[in-house]
């Protein structure tokens, strides 16, 4: 590839530590062999047979190589879903602890690549967070600093369920308040979609659970969070949404009317709701130039950050390149209307700026 500099911010990995845990477990979340093969199973409704899982989901060297392959110079790395969303208080603090560990050391030891005139790590993180219901938020902020104190951590990856009431939980102010104050990026991500019955009887595989229930999730996670008032409260708490922010991008200007028409959520908040989502990042993993069309006009191509979701969505007949990684190239490509300089910055620039790389 001709491109100058390529940096992926949504690619994942499960660490050896955490796949030995689903491995030893025989509920969901877990990885179980079938016909000799292993599996993983994280999402009600592919307890049968789940989905192949390998070597791309903890190997580096397999990291590395799919870099190569497409032309990536970085990675920022998160651990997938579900994280540590199924395990009790402490267990989930411990096993935080010893993860993040894990994924300093991942990074630190990475192969180096030149940028700007500096030698920069091809791999840096966003940790875990010991979000699970009944936590003390005095540990979840430990964790925050303890993060934060790691050279190679540049944020953290948190779901949407928070201590069993989600984001919007008042309890989970000083969670935010730590996360600003050290300066760590949080990576919003998705995991339990949709309750299935949306869905309906027909067997339609993972389509649209993937495909709609977790941008969905992500969709009415962040409505809530900006009703909540956070971003007047903390100016530089830096919020990056995947999969291009669901469908707030399309639905902001109905969500900034309907808080206007509602007299209690417009009183807890200073702007617009438009303003709130100028002031998030959001991924380029959106498969099509248009649809990133609609994440910008109001945003800027400056918040806009390329990513690949790998090691999910792999070919399914083995090609080299892969397509969920092409398109999503192709997508910043053709996109209407962007200079070449923009198109650069979403490649790599703003990435660069947001994790100070
Ligand atoms: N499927 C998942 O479970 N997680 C992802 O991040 C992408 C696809
Ligand atoms: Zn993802």
């Amino acid at each position: 590839m001709s491109r100058k500099l390529l940096i992926d911010i949504h690619t994942h990995l499960y660490l050896p530590r955490y796949a030995q845990l689903l491995r030893a477990r025989s509920q969901i979340p877990r990885i179980t062999t079938l016909n000799g093969e292993e599996r993983l199973v994280i999402l009600a409704g592919e307890a049968a047979t789940g989905r192949p899982v390998g070597p791309s989901y903890w190997d580096r060297d397999a990291k590395l190589r799919f870099m190569d392959t497409h032309g990536i110079a970085i990675s920022i790395v998160s651990p997938a879903n579900p994280w540590l969303d199924f395990l009790p208080p402490a267990p989930a603090l411990q096993t935080c602890e010893a993860l993040n560990s894990d994924l300093e050391e991942y990074c630190a030891t990475s192969p180096e690549v030149e940028l700007g005139g500096r030698r920069r790590k091809r791999l840096y993180g966003m940790g875990y967070l010991p979000v699970v219901p009944g936590q003390e938020v005095g540990g979840v902020c430990a964790a925050v600093e303890a993060l934060g104190k790691l050279p190679h951590i540049k944020g953290v990856i948190l779901g949407t369920q928070g201590l069993g009431k989600g984001l919007d939980d008042p309890a989970l102010l000083p969670m935010w308040e730590s996360i600003a104050k050290a300066g760590l990026v949080v990576f919003l991500h998705p995991h339990y979609g949709m309750p299935p019955e949306v869905w309906g009887a027909q067997e339609n595989g993972h389509v649209l659970p993937l495909a709609l229930g977790f941008p969905f999730e992500t969709t009415t996670a962040v409505a809530r969070l900006i009703l909540t008032g956070i971003l007047d409260k903390l100016p530089a708490l830096k919020l990056l949404l995947a999969h291009s922010g669901g469908a707030l991008p399309v639905l902001s200007s109905r969500l900034a009317s309907c808080i206007a028409h509602d007299p209690v959520a417009a009183s807890r908040l200073a702007h617009d709701a438009r303003y709130y989502l100028g002031r998030m990042w959001y991924d380029a993993v959106a498969y099509g130039p248009e649809e990133l069309a609609f994440v910008v006009p109001t945003r800027g191509t400056d918040r806009l950050l390329c990513g690949t979701d790998h090691p999910f969505f792999p070919p399914l007949k083995g090609e080299e390149m892969w397509m969920s990684v092409t398109e999503n190239l192709d997508a910043v490509e053709n996109a209407p209307g962007w200079s070449e300089g923009e198109k650069e910055g979403v490649r790599g620039g703003n990435a660069v700026e947001l994790f100070g790389l």
